[in-house]
């Protein structure tokens, strides 16, 4: 192995072109491909800006071209050599720096490599267990470091959108009390302090409230919040968010301020400008269109509500459904009425894992009538006044859901979904925005047997909804709002309560005990009382938007060490086990085994 020795890089392997032909130029990188034609041994090397085709050329130096022989893939070089133009016809216009290649008179090996677990010069199908394991070398395929990139220019454009709207960066405790989102907490032990913990945070959430206090005015922060959480395609137990706050703001300036920050970002990453204001939906029309809080706005098959058309009617699952308060829906599949039987029985096993109890359909025939195993309990007047509602014509298929409204938004929102996907509806290219707003304040938890809140404790209530705090708690709507994009959840947030009577009011409704909020959250009770400024803020995902941005299906491929569903990490094996003596000064009591 050779050293670098006073050799310096002259260009990135992206750099050089036409332009540079007859230049000595000096470029350090990876073997990523090695060809031997006939004598000549064509490699590409490769580094994070891209590849130049060397040459090695025994006619131009039999010494080089000697040790280039032993070359494989992933070793490291560096070479000198002069640039010359491809030969006519040799040239690769989809390739940055296809016009030249450089003849190669000075070969330093400064490192080898064992043949990679997996090409990385190709498209291959890899298991994502094995590129999590030697993550540092699926970060060298082009795709992947091209999404680090992205993220970067990410991070960049949204500081500098930030600092010019007088946004401050500042930073908060990492180890600290358990915060109020909801998810359950990741603790660490404090030696110093036997028996207490820390709790990493899930959201800066009670800091940034401070700061408010504190006078900070507008606040941001890029910054790693921790979940332990059911883990799926868009959720890491660790992940990254850029929260902020600002006072002296209402929903409209959020709103505002929000989209400029997110129309910079897309243009800046991707040169998609957004269109702006985006658009708004209340969270209960949301539900009843889309039945999701984040809907896909890319497409239609919205769910439409049959209460009228089926509250008489002869079928008993739909009757009884209505009669006990539930509700009967309806999407209509537009010239779907291909699908086969097992079409058919795939959906409805579908439907079942949302908590749907059957999946009824109706196939439209050519002459207008109803195809359907439910079509003989209607009346004909029935099935016209459905056919009507549905705008349901020949060839037309209809699903029906029928269920306490949580099931039938559950499982039809993600039949809606599944439909879009099957049918190509889903155009990939298409940014669709919406803020979803006027979330309910509480929901009613039947495990804990009382309301908890939908966004946290601290989230204020509409003014002109709190009359019905004491009489229908479920009611009451808040000041939260959500930005989702494509059917994803990209942000959240809301109008904070900043005045120390009214929290206590909340507290009270949640069944949070005075002695239970003094102790838990004092020290913002007493920050209110302290002279708390009007304030709320909003904090985005940065994982899922980048996901969508580089048009990603996991958030996984947009963090350089992510874990696996299992919350392991394969490249450093955590979680692991520890030796029984850091137990003991942490005051745990090492009762499992060792390893
Ligand atoms: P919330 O809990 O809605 O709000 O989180 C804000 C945004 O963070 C993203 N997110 C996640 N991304 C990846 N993995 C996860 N496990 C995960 N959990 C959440 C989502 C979500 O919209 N403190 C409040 C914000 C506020 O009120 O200002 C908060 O944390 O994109
Ligand atoms: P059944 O009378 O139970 O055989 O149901 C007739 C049709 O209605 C079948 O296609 C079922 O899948 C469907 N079905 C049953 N229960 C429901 C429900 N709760 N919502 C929607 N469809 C249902």
């Amino acid at each position: 192995m050779e050293s670098m020795g006073g050799l310096k890089r002259s260009h990135t392997c992206n750099d050089l072109g036409a332009a540079n032909i007859g230049e000595t130029v000096t470029l350090m990188g990876w073997v990523l491909r090695r060809r031997d034609h006939g004598g000549v041994i064509f490699i590409d090397l490769r580094d994070r800006w891209g590849l130049t085709q060397v040459v090695f050329n025994p006619e131009h130096n039999a010494v080089v071209h000697e040790k280039a022989h032993a070359l494989r893939s992933e070793w490291v070089l560096a070479v000198r050599g002069t640039v010359s133009g491809r030969p006519e016809g040799m040239a690769n216009p989809n390739l940055a720096t296809g016009a030249i290649e450089v003849m190669v008179d000075e070969l330093r090996i400064l490192n080898v490599s064992q043949t990679p677990p997996f090409p990385l010069d190709e498209e291959v199908e890899v298991s994502e267990n094995l590129r999590l394991k030697y993550r540092y070398l699926d970060l060298r395929r082009p795709g992947m470091a091209d999404n680090l990139v992205l993220r970067h220019k990410a991070s960049q454009a949204i500081r500098s959108y930030l600092n010019d709207n007088g946004f401050l960066e500042i930073e908060t405790p990492v180890l600290t009390r358990s915060t109020p989102e909801g998810a359950r907490d990741y603790l660490v032990p404090s030696r110093v302090n036997p028996g207490k913990f820390y709790a990493l945070p899930q959201s800066p959430q009670l800091f940034k409230q401070l700061l408010m206090v504190a006078g900070m005015d507008r606040y941001y922060q890029i910054v790693k919040c921790f979940r332990d959480e059911d883990l799926r395609a868009d959720r890491q137990p660790e992940f990254t968010q850029v929260d902020m706050e600002l006072s002296f703001i209402e929903e409209e300036d959020i709103f505002a301020i929000m989209e400029g920050m997110v129309s910079h970002l897309f243009k800046a990453t991707i040169g998609v400008e957004p269109v702006t204001p985006f658009p708004r939906m209340t969270y209960d029309e949301a539900m009843s269109r889309y039945g999701s809080d984040k809907p896909d706005t890319r497409f239609g098959l919205e769910l439409i509500d049959l209460f009228e058309e089926v509250k008489n009617c002869g079928f008993k699952v739909f009757r009884d459904v209505v009669e006990k308060g539930g509700m009967v829906k309806a999407i209509n599949a537009k010239g779907c009425a291909t699908f086969s039987r097992k079409d058919l029985d795939d959906l409805t096993n579908y439907v079942a894992q949302y908590g749907a109890k059957g999946l009824a359909w109706v196939k439209i025939k050519e002459d207008g009538e109803w195809q359907s195993p439910i079509a003989k309990f209607f009346t004909d007047e029935e099935r016209a006044a459905m056919t009507r509602r549905l705008g349901a014509a020949p060839g037309d298929l209809l699903f029906f859901g029928a269920d306490t409204p949580a099931i039938v938004h559950a499982s039809l929102g993600e039949l809606r979904l599944e439909l879009g996907r099957r049918l190509g509806l889903i155009d990939k290219k298409t940014f669709s925005f919406v803020w979803v707003t006027d979330f309910p304040l509480l929901e009613y938890d039947h495990e804990a047997r009382r309301h908890v809140a939908v966004h946290h404790p601290f989230t204020a209530p509409k003014e002109e909804d709190l009359a019905l705090l004491a009489t229908e708690p479920g009611k009451v709507r808040s000041r939260a709002y959500d930005l989702a994009l494509n059917g994803t959840e990209i942000g959240g947030g809301s109008i904070r309560i900043h005045q120390q009577q009214a929290q206590e009011t909340i507290f009270r409704a949640l069944g949070i005990s005075e002695e239970e909020a003094r102790d838990k959250f004092d020290f913002l009770l007493k920050a209110l009382e302290l002279g708390a400024p009007p304030h709320g803020g909003i904090a985005f995902g940065l994982d899922r938007l980048m996901m969508i941005i580089a048009g990603r299906d996991t958030i996984r491929d947009v963090i350089a060490f992510p874990k696996t569903q299992k919350a392991t990490c394969p490249l450093t094996e955590a979680p692991s086990t520890v030796a029984r003596k850091q137990l003991t000064e942490l005051s745990l009591r090492p009762d499992w085994k060792e390893a």
